[in-house]
């Protein structure tokens, strides 16, 4: 989808949709003043009528509006006039998006100007708007028959101001940028796990190091993790007949001896549970434990386009943890890279054994901070379901960079804490960690994160679970391209600090 600018009011603006805000109690925004007279009347009475009420989600389609060149008026409702909210507004430009999808309209023009929160500026207002709409355009026909294709008319979105034209381009420079990597996310989380398994995702990495100059794949095979003493990464496919790998995403957009900031994603391309078995319904959902891979992947992409000036390395630890005969058992002992020993007493907590040596290697990039992406736990969406993603640190600073960008997003973040009183869940009688609390299901999330935290007390660590943020299940089926947003932003920040 195209994004461009247009410095104008709307009345001459020639489109399939025109998009204009309305506000409760029977208000048009202040672009509607020139209207000619017949296009207001019009207007005006379709308020009266009440089939608008101006309410955030609200829609209306009026077609053949009077005296307009606009083929469509599409009106959106933003709430009470002067009050607009984030969450509002992301309702509207999504019932926007929505409502235009379901028209044949191939361009769409959004008038921005009578759209205004206190603490937010217009690039703020136009990365919504790119990321909601190039969200509901997403389409993911890959495996589906040419005639069985979801078709979406819209190609191009257009924003018109008079106010700030540069808000409105630095929006959609960074806007669009960041929605290609969500929807890059998007494709290698919904890509099926017969297809998207460890070596798909290794070539992927070096496909993205053709692409572009500035970034180097380095891709670690079994032998290669083996000698570097990775048995607790290994250990999680031994019962795949898919081999693990460690996919290593050199980015240098920065001086050479400048530290990165690195991303590592979980890259459980198939979580079955293992010998520990998860129970048949809904499984197929496990093709997404690989999504906080799958955002580091969009990040990347992000990154490139943008051509930060910094430098960036994101990991993604692969693999495919199913049941066999040579699969780890729940009892097993395996050394890490660290040398710390870990007791496997539930095979199905296998996104930490692969993470745990994954945050051993990055040490060697000597990190500015590292940030783990995790579909966890299924705990963290029982404590903050789809909305946030959980987050723990052993750092105040990287805390605070993270909820700024979640803020500034709204991808939203909310953090839990990693006291002493539940690493201590995680003592085994026989090796140096169990890889489950023994407290049974209690603080999950956290006793997850306790785990992550042994292995990165070398450098300002994050970690991230997005077990129910980066995919929805039920209807709505796929990936949701979170977090690359917060990710992109939090590494933007970095760039101007
Ligand atoms: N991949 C799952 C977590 C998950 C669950 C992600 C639901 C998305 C939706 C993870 O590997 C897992 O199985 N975690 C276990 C941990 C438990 C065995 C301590 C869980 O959450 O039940
Ligand atoms: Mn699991
Ligand atoms: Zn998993």
């Amino acid at each position: 989808m195209d994004f461009k600018i247009k410095k104008a009011t709307p009345e001459k603006t020639k489109t399939d949709a025109l998009v204009l805000p309305v506000f409760e109690g029977n208000v048009l925004g202040s672009c509607c003043d020139h209207f000619s007279d017949a296009t207001k009347k019009a207007l005006n009475a379709v308020m009266a009528n009440g089939d608008i009420k101006g309410k955030p989600g609200d829609s209306l389609v009026l077609t053949a509006v009077a005296d307009s060149v606009a083929k469509r008026i599409i009106l959106i409702g933003l709430g009470k006039a002067g009050e607009q909210t984030e969450s509002a507004v992301r309702k509207a430009f999504s019932a926007a998006a929505n409502a235009v999808n379901g028209t044949s309209a191939k361009d769409a023009v959004l008038a921005l100007d009578d759209i205004q929160l206190e603490n937010r500026d217009t690039q703020w207002l136009t990365r919504q708007a790119v990321e909601l709409f190039a969200y509901a355009n997403y389409t993911f026909n890959a495996f589906k028959s040419k005639d069985n294709h979801k078709q979406l008319a819209l190609k191009k979105l257009t924003f018109l101001t008079t106010v700030d034209s540069k808000g409105v381009e630095s929006g959609i420079k960074s806007g669009a940028a960041i929605a290609n990597g969500m929807c890059y996310t998007r494709d290698l989380g919904n890509t099926p796990p017969n297809i998207c398994n460890p070596t798909y995702l290794a070539q992927e990495a070096k496909k993205l190091a053709r692409e572009c100059k500035a970034l180097t794949t380095t891709v670690l095979d079994e032998k290669a993790m083996k000698a570097l003493g990775m048995g607790a990464l290994l250990s999680v496919g031994n019962g795949s007949d898919t081999p693990s790998r460690l996919i290593v995403m050199e980015y240098k957009g920065g001086p050479k001896n400048q530290s990165p900031h690195v991303l590592v994603g979980k890259g459980i391309t198939f979580d079955t549970g293992g010998i520990s078995l998860k129970p048949a319904p809904d499984m197929d959902a496990m093709k997404w434990d690989m999504c906080g891979a799958a955002s580091v992947f969009g990040t990347m992409r992000a990154v490139i386009d943008m051509a930060l000036p910094m430098n960036v390395v994101g990991v993604v630890a692969a693999a495919e943890n199913m049941p066999s005969g040579k699969a780890s058992r729940p009892g097993d002992i395996v050394t890490t890279m660290s040398g710390q020993t870990v007791e496997i007493l539930n095979t199905d907590a296998e996104g930490r054994l692969v993470l745990c040596d994954a945050l051993t290697y990055v040490e060697r990039f000597k990190p500015a901070s590292v940030v783990d992406i995790a579909t966890l736990t299924g705990a963290i969406i029982v404590a903050l379901g789809p909305f946030a993603s959980g987050l723990m640190s052993n750092s105040e600073e990287v805390v605070e960079n993270l909820q700024a960008a979640a803020d500034y997003t709204q991808d939203k973040v909310w953090r839990l804490p990693l006291w002493d009183e539940y690493q201590a869940l995680l003592d085994s009688p026989f090796a140096d960690i169990g890889n489950i609390g023994n407290a049974g299901p209690k603080a999950g999330s956290i006793t997850a994160a306790c785990f992550l935290s042994r292995f990165t007390k070398a450098y300002p660590w994050a970690h991230l679970d997005v077990a129910g943020s980066a995919f929805n299940g039920g209807a709505n089926k796929g990936a949701t391209g979170r977090p690359v947003p917060l990710l992109t932003e939090y590494l933007l920040r970095q760039v101007k600090a």
